[in-house]
């Protein structure tokens, strides 16, 4: 048993679809999130950039002494390996193992879709990784450069990013897919709008979720979950503004987000 709490990070919004699904399968652990606002978004950077950004949202979680680090992250976790992250001190999750593991229990037909960021997509983790496991399966990965300033301005389910979504969704659709990977962890906050486009015959793979049931087997396996079944809290940071950020967790998680810190980038 281990009370500290589980830190979290990402660029913004994203990694609260990780937290979405922590506060309903470990309702009594606390968290601690970082939304990393004033370097997002994460998709369109160099991999070297990707390293200071992870290194210092570790830092930051770490000073405030947590038990188990997470990268909410797709764009992280498919540029910076665990390996390369020197100044880890704690158990460290990424979204690429549990994200590939639960695409290939879903797909039946072995053909399988990526949407992700455009880092995302050119590092090819996730395809990597899928092709190790399954050498049978065959897929087509497309980077979508605009739906996390569409997400982080609010545009979670309009005409704006309907019509984004259609673009980019339209070569996967003729490619023919029946499991669809939302390999970057802002794209489960716009799922309905991904799922109407793509019809009930495709399964989609929320990276976010995933996330946490890596957490959840991570902490279980390490004897470290909270000894409180419920009644965890949860603290949310961010390095720039917070207006988008609490008006996109209130409608997504259904909650006020409360952001407690402002931070004036990640150094306070
Ligand atoms: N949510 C992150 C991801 O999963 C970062 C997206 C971004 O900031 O571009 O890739």
């Amino acid at each position: 048993m281990n009370n500290k709490a589980i830190g979290i990070f990402d660029s913004g919004v994203g990694g609260l679809s990780c937290v979405k699904e922590l506060l309903h399968c470990l309702p009594g652990e606390d968290i601690k999130y970082l939304g990393d606002t004033l370097r997002m978004p994460y998709g369109v950077k160099t991999i070297d950039q990707l390293h200071q950004c992870a290194k210092d949202n570790v830092d930051f979680l770490q000073r405030r002494d947590v038990k188990l680090i997470a990268a909410a992250c797709g764009t992280v976790s498919s540029n910076v390996p665990k390996e390369n992250m020197d100044n880890l001190a704690v158990p460290f999750v990424d979204v690429i193992k549990p994200t590939v593991n639960a695409a290939l229990k879903a797909t039946k037909t072995k053909r399988i879709g990526i949407v992700a960021t455009p880092a995302t997509v050119k590092a090819n983790s996730m395809g990597k990784r899928l092709k190790e496991m399954d050498s049978s399966v065959e897929i087509i990965s497309v980077g979508c450069t605009d739906f996390v300033p569409l997400i982080e301005s609010g545009h979670i389910d309009d005409d704006i990013i309907r019509q984004s979504a259609e673009g980019y969704l339209a070569q996967i659709k003729k490619f023919g897919v029946d499991t669809l990977i939302l390999g970057c962890t802002h794209y489960p906050i716009i799922s309905k709008v991904i799922g109407e486009i793509m019809g009930s015959g495709v399964t989609l793979i929320d990276s976010g979720r995933e996330t946490a049931v890596g957490i959840k087997m991570t902490l279980e396996k390490l004897g470290l979950l909270n000894a409180r079944e419920k009644g965890g809290s949860t603290e949310y940071f961010v390095t720039n503004n917070t207006d988008a950020f609490d008006s996109v967790a209130k409608v997504f998680l259904g909650e006020d987000a409360h952001v407690k810190s402002i931070l004036k980038g990640i150094e306070e």
